[in-house]
């Protein structure tokens, strides 16, 4: 019987991130802080809440220092120990030690639907999740997990949705289909930023729990809107052939590769933080 663990996620990161130039001229967007941690790591601690093992990132050139992030740094680790600071000398450690990172290139930003089918070797026949660095979720139970268990529970692949005000369906990719439970749908309609006549008001966010059969339909999707792969082609072919279902997760999800996204969640996170919450507050409610 095929497995229903998801040990495996595929966190695509090589696209160029041009919504945030200039900051992401030489610093990869998922190196950009939400308060003093990397968006990639947030991502990451969630897939390991998730039960993930092994962690692909889908790198490109100028992109090392993301894998630079979670490897064991011994002259800074020398220094905090030097200098009596053991407890951040820990923290810096645990980061190399949270998931076994692997790393693939995709040589060319041919789109979402390629970068994740880059990872196809490394996944192999298994289920596993994608999980965009762009989306913050802040939620009780992780994102990816409730993907997972969603997924355990129906055997089908499952991708995360939001409910978005109807003028803001232009903006994502919109779902439709009938209802399993009060949280779950059976995809039978998924639309790339649809101009007119949304066929719901459910927008797809950056979590996807996929069959390994994803790959093979991968592999014959044709390059769709600016020449790319669109992953949500596929899902369309998958949603038809397979079943694919939609789980209305439960949590905030902050848009991150977006300027005021990235804004609302460094202000949100810093909220969470007792040392930071009150200054913060009181800064904010001063404004004039
Ligand atoms: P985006 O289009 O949001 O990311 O793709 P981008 O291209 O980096 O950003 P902008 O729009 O130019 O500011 C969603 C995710 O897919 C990855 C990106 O790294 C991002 O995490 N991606 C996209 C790839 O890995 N390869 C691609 O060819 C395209």
């Amino acid at each position: 019987m095929p497995t229903k663990t998801i040990r495996k996620a595929v966190i695509p990161a090589a696209g160029l991130g041009t919504r945030f130039l200039p900051a992401t001229k030489a610093v990869p967007k998922e190196l950009l802080p939400i308060v003093d941690t990397p968006t990639i790591q947030y991502i990451v601690a969630e897939a390991v809440a998730a039960g993930v093992r092994d962690v692909i990132l889908v790198c490109a050139r100028g992109k090392e220092s993301i894998v630079d992030h979670f490897d064991l740094a011994g002259e800074l680790e020398a220094h905090l120990e030097r200098t009596g600071k053991l407890e951040l000398k820990q923290q810096m450690r645990d980061i190399a030690r949270m998931a076994h990172i692997v790393t693939v290139r995709q040589q060319e930003p041919l789109g979402l639907g390629h970068a994740v089918l880059c990872a196809k070797d490394v996944v192999g026949d298994e289920p596993f999740v994608v999980m965009l660095g762009d989306d913050v979720i802040d939620a009780p139970i992780p994102g990816a997990k409730q993907l997972a268990d969603c997924f355990g529970r129906h055997g089908l692949g499952t991708i995360a949705l939001m409910e978005v005000p109807r003028e803001d369906t232009h903006l994502y990719g919109i779902a439709a289909g009938s209802a399993v439970d009060d949280r779950t749908i059976r995809i039978d309609a998924l639309v790339e930023k649809p101009r007119k006549d949304p066929p719901s008001n459910l927008a797809v966010i950056g979590r996807y729990v996929l069959p390994p059969s994803i790959f093979e339909i991968l592999e014959r999707v044709r390059p769709g809107v600016g020449g790319e792969i669109q992953l949500t082609d596929a899902l369309a072919i998958l949603a038809r052939e397979e079943g694919l279902l939609g789980y209305r997760f439960q949590g905030e999800r902050y848009d991150a590769g977006d300027r005021f996204g990235y804004l609302k969640a460094n202000i949100m996170y810093a909220l969470k933080r007792p040392e930071l919450a009150g200054p913060l507050r009181a800064f904010l409610s001063g404004i004039k």
